[in-house]
């Protein structure tokens, strides 16, 4: 099986069986823990500290409120742009302690922040380290690791997401009893942002970027530390060499041959936001005091929520190369829905919320299950599988760029559809994208488990290797290359 092959079809086992087994990866597995475990938390922080700093700071109205949760999301739009270019330009790595002391300088922003104004600029500040963070960690780890274990980075990446959520919810329940609460919050940040700044200076470059930086005799070095054998380092420095020739352009995406992988990709990046789910991880205690709960009750139940996502996470983790990603994208995706629609029916009937109180909360519950299942993994874990090694790169960019959107779009606008089209209304809209979804996945989205990117390009109908030639010569996967 040659490196490119073995990179389709891992989801995390393999990459953490490694690692406790070889030193050098355990600390390239704890770098990227910090990264996802910092993206999850200062996404999930905000739901617990809104309930108390939209007093203390007088976000009176739902625009505001929204906005203070959602500027953070521009910011990672910004942060994943100018992250791809500062990643080529000065390094992965050099980026990534950048992002350390964005996150560090931000948590502390956040903390002491006096007015409206200053946590918007605080809060988009650290957007900028979490869009870099969801770029540039992946990629950086994915380049260190051995080629048989790359897939899994990208599962591995997503538990941490959910880990950092969840250490969120706990903060958030924790400090709910303390005055200025909300700014511990924040600020409590500042340590894996410092962690994350301190422990990348320790680590080598990428030697994908030694390499295109015409420094092949330091990412030998580098590769020989992480590599089993000297013929693993000439092969992997033969390929970078290769797909580095043949990268292709955003432009390249356009072009027919791969439209329909790119239509795959984009499908999934917004459905995975259209269902609503990050109302539900940024809004969850707003949800739940919707639903009659006190401030300390609607805190406990998010941890409910957070652990939930972080255990189905781990089940999705340990199943999804045995019963596929098909299965759980669409069963996962069929629960969150049908819950949608309960938790629509709890605010529409008030003998129903009389009757069955707890309603609101299993819903929930069985939402996150659905997504932590289904979308949560397999999005990320899908557009690392199906576009061919050349553009892979500026795909995942233009896919993620997607995500992040709407991620924005929906959660600056929940609060205002909830007193529009009223909360059952909002749900119910949110249910109605999930059958869509479904629909897309079920006509358009092929099973990439245990099939190689040739099969699954095949099974897209696309013709990759035709839409990537330029400038006469045929850019070809490194599989043909070295078979
Ligand atoms: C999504 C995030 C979401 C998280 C929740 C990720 O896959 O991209 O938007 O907050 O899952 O677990």
């Amino acid at each position: 099986m040659t490196a490119e092959t073995a990179e389709v079809g891992n989801t995390g086992g393999g990459f953490l069986r490694e690692a406790f087994h070889n030193k050098r990866l355990l600390g390239v597995a704890l770098i990227a823990a910090i990264g996802g475990f910092l993206f999850g938390y200062d996404t999930g922080v905000i739901g617990g500290a809104m309930l108390f700093m939209k007093k203390d700071l007088g976000l009176s109205t739902p625009g505001m409120q929204q906005l203070t949760v959602a500027i953070l999301l521009l910011g990672a739009v910004a942060g994943a742009l100018i992250s791809g270019y500062a990643a080529d330009k000065f390094s992965r790595r050099r980026t990534k302690i950048t992002s350390g002391c964005v996150y560090v300088t931000g948590a502390l922003a956040a903390a002491f922040a006096q007015s409206y104004w200053e946590i918007l600029a605080s809060r988009f500040w650290l957007g900028l380290a979490v869009g870099t963070a969801s770029f540039v960690a992946p990629m950086y780890i994915a380049e260190l690791v051995p080629p048989r274990i790359r897939g899994g980075v990208v599962s591995f990446n997503q538990l941490m997401i959910t880990s950092g959520i969840l250490a969120a919810y706990i903060v958030d329940w924790g400090f709910a009893g303390f005055s200025n609460n909300w700014r511990w919050m924040f600020g409590i940040a500042m340590i894996p942002g410092a962690a994350l700044a301190v422990g990348m200076y320790f680590m080598p470059f990428s030697p994908r970027w030694l390499v295109e930086k015409g420094r092949e005799d330091d990412a030998r070095r580098v590769l020989h530390r992480y590599r089993d054998s000297d013929e693993d380092v000439d092969r992997e420095i033969e390929e970078i060499k290769e797909v580095s020739a043949s990268e292709a352009s955003v432009r390249d995406l356009l072009k027919k041959g791969v439209r329909r992988m790119l239509i795959v990709g984009i499908g999934l990046a917004v459905f995975q936001q259209i269902v609503g789910i990050n109302t539900v991880i940024y809004y969850a205690p707003t949800i739940l005091k919707f639903a009659g709960q006190h401030n300390t009750g609607a805190l406990t139940q998010s941890v409910f929520i957070g652990c939930t996502n972080v255990v189905f996470t781990i089940v999705a983790i340990l199943l999804l190369d045995k019963l596929g990603r098909r299965f759980f994208l669409v069963t996962g995706t069929a629960i969150l829905t049908a819950s949608l629609v309960g938790l629509g029916i709890f605010f529409e009937s008030a003998g129903v919320r009389h009757a069955v109180p707890w309603l609101a909360l299993a819903c929930l519950l069985t939402y996150i299950m659905g997504f932590a299942v289904g979308l949560g993994p397999v999005f990320w874990l899908m557009i690392s599988e199906i576009f061919p090694i050349q553009m892979r790169g500026p795909a995942m960019a233009v896919c993620s760029m997607f995500n992040w959107g709407l991620n924005f779009a929906i959660s600056y606008t929940f609060l205002t559809l909830t007193n529009t089209i009223t909360k059952q209304g909002t749900f119910w809209l949110y249910a109605f994208f999930g059958v869509c979804a479904l629909v897309f996945f079920l006509t358009l989205v092929p099973e990439t488990k245990d099939r190689s990117l040739e099969q699954i390009q095949a099974d897209l109908g696309a013709d990759a290797d035709a839409a990537l030639t330029r400038g006469g010569s045929e850019a070809r996967d490194p599989e043909h290359v070295h078979a």
